[in-house]
């Protein structure tokens, strides 16, 4: 997944794409490359590695210009090299190209290309598109793209600008996002917001098949059938740019885990009436009589939004009764899921572009499944594609190793369930009243536990060394201990295992040893003993224990070798709390061992290819 910019208008666009490329570098870091127009003729400078390298080349050969596109790279097609970065242009220099997707018959153009005695420079995807733009131009960049586009197959987000017509950039998108920044004057193009808040926040966000026209005073916007479309709605963008800045915080990961207790809060605010006893999603458009109907919840996504995911399978059917089955998008859409008019499939997604979970969202649509998302990122693909959105409101989440949005999701989902259980009478209203309190009250635990992190920055430094790590919990908290496994091996990279504790008899508990670390989830709960008995035959291996207990619990001491406490809080609404240390405990250790905490190798914040 990588990241585009542009701009046209009365600034110097360098400077502009490389505020936004700065921004986007969360997207993809593996090379970074720049084109403007210079005196009528093209000028490309590409770096491989950070945006700081090429930023570095620039300053000391600096290039002005009142255009320009911008592009940071996450590779799919050929390894990270400056050849293989974008832009790319075509063999006569006249038009380049940014790209965000994949082309799925490059190989075939490539060929045809190649045939016609086409040099090649690049082993990239996005190379035969600049090179059929090229060949298919005559007087029209418009019409070019428009040709172009009708020959390829696949996803994109495309920047370009041609030599000849110096006053446009032509961008268009399918399956994969473009946004368009509305200037005074000047005018912007970006695969996310987050790249434009510094200059405006007035956006439209183009659909599948669009085409536009971007100048320094005017968009014209065509569909898929060349009717240019008036009516597109410019929406105003509510989060503000120091949002997507750190702030003074080493990284944007520790920033938006101690964000958490506020984020949380803005997710349920206007949402929840503890006193009353009332939920009120406004944006869940599914009416009383259809949500007595249901039969099943069908919940997709992936990663950290699919362990968000099992959590709700626990939610679903022990407060609504509604049976629930969890997938991941990417087995969901290739499972032939027996699916009906009465199944209400959620996706959930922070970006709102994760390729598999949109293409299941698709899929279940396609059903006549009602539809409902929960998403991070207003106007995302996943977002305009569901019938029915839920915002998580959690601002946007930069360290590409999701917090703040797991907790916001799950904020998101106990509202769901305590909604659907009222309104299908399996929760009467004292009970939902308590729930509601619980959940009002968890904002200021989490502000209290996360007073004493330095506990989980000594324990981190006692286990930098080790290269495995299990992770176990029960219940409700066994989705808990599956997320505290992916944080700490997306970001530390050892190797960590979430295991259902009652499994390790199975088979798992042949890997303990006096090298081996077990974090355990043993607070307070309905599977407490079982999970004791789970540490104690750990810990009789060798193994070491560091505990997440509920605050004041004196049974577990003799059971640890550390024992985190967190706030006592009903078992159904613990993963809120126990998430916490664990994100602090990947990230601590992450920290010692010098990774690049928010940009880890080989990751992407949002996987929009397959
Ligand atoms: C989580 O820390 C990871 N970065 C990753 O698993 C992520 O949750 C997954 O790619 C899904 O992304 P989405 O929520 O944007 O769809």
């Amino acid at each position: 997944m990588c990241g585009i910019v542009g701009y046209i208008g009365k600034r110097n666009s360098v400077d502009v794409i490389f505020d936004g490329l700065r921004k986007l570098e969360y997207r993809g870091y593996d090379s970074s490359g720049i084109a403007v127009i210079v005196d009528k003729e093209l000028q490309v400078r590409k770096k491989v590695g950070r945006i700081y390298n090429l930023r570095s080349d620039i300053l000391k050969d600096p290039i002005t210009s009142n255009i320009g596109l911008g592009h940071t790279r996450w590779a799919t097609h050929g390894k990270p090299s400056e050849k293989n970065a974008h832009p790319h242009m075509d063999s006569t220099k006249s038009i380049v190209i940014v790209h965000n997707g994949i082309v799925e018959n490059y190989a075939k153009l490539r060929t045809e290309l190649l045939e016609c005695n086409q040099e090649f420079e690049s082993e990239t995807d996005t190379e035969v598109i600049v090179h059929l733009i090229k060949k298919n131009y005559s007087n029209s960049l418009f019409r070019a793209v428009q040709e172009t586009l009708s020959e390829i197959k696949g996803s994109y987000a495309l920047g370009i600008m041609c030599k000849y017509e110096p006053d446009k950039i032509v961008c268009a998108r399918r399956d994969a996002p473009l946004v368009i920044g509305i200037g005074q004057g000047e005018n912007f193009i970006a695969s996310d917001v987050t790249a434009l808040l510094h200059y405006t926040r007035n956006v439209v966000f183009l659909e599948d098949g669009d085409i536009a026209e971007i100048m320094a005073d005017k968009v014209i916007i065509r569909d898929i059938r060349s009717n240019i479309i008036k009516n597109r709605e410019i929406k105003s963008i509510l989060w503000n740019d120091a949002q997507s800045e750190k702030n003074g915080y080493k990284h944007f990961m520790l920033k938006e885990i101690l964000e958490q207790p506020r984020t949380i809060e803005e997710t349920f605010r206007g949402r929840i009436y503890p006193n009353e006893g009332r939920v009120y999603i406004k944006e869940f458009g599914l009416k009383d009589e259809d949500i007595k109907n249901i039969s099943n919840i069908y919940v997709v996504a992936c990663g950290t939004s699919y362990h968000a995911g099992l959590v709700s399978k626990f939610l679903f059917e022990n407060f609504a009764e509604i049976p629930t089955e969890v997938d991941i998008a990417s087995e969901f859409r290739y499972r032939n899921s027996v699916l009906s008019k009465k199944n209400l499939v959620i996706v959930i997604s922070q970006s709102g572009e994760t390729a598999d979970t949109l293409a299941a969202l698709k899929l279940a649509k396609s059903k006549d499944c009602w539809t409902l998302a929960i998403c991070n990122v207003v106007g995302s693909s996943i977002s305009r594609e569901a019938e029915n959105v839920i915002y998580t409101y959690c601002g946007p989440e930069i360290g590409v190793a999701s917090t703040k949005a797991f907790t916001s999701q799950l904020t998101v989902l106990y509202m769901l369930a305590f909604d659907l259980a009222n309104k299908r009478g399996k929760l009467g209203k004292e009970k939902l009243k308590e729930y509601l309190n619980e959940l009002w009250e968890i904002p200021l635990k989490i502000s209290g536990f996360l007073k004493n992190i330095k506990l989980l920055q000594d324990i981190a430094e006692v286990f930098i060394s080790k290269r495995n790590f299990l992770y176990l919990g029960r219940h409700v908290n066994y989705p808990i201990a599956l997320e505290g496994a992916l944080k700490l091996k997306e970001i530390s990279y050892i190797h960590a295992e979430g295991y259902a504790a009652g499994e390790m008899k199975h088979g798992p508990i042949a890997l303990i040893d006096e090298s081996m670390p077990i974090v355990a989830i043993v607070v307070k709960s309905g599977v407490y003993e079982k999970i004791i008995s789970n540490i104690e035959e750990a810990k009789s291996r060798g193994g070491t224990i560091i505990a997440l207990a509920s605050e004041y619990d004196e049974e577990i001491v003799a059971k640890s070798d550390y024992i985190i406490y967190v706030p006592k809080v009903n078992e159904f609404i613990s993963p809120l709390v126990t998430v916490i240390p664990l994100q602090l405990l990947a990230y601590y250790i992450a920290v010692f061992l010098g990774r690049d905490v928010d940009q880890p190798r080989n990751l992407a914040k949002s996987v929009t290819v397959e």
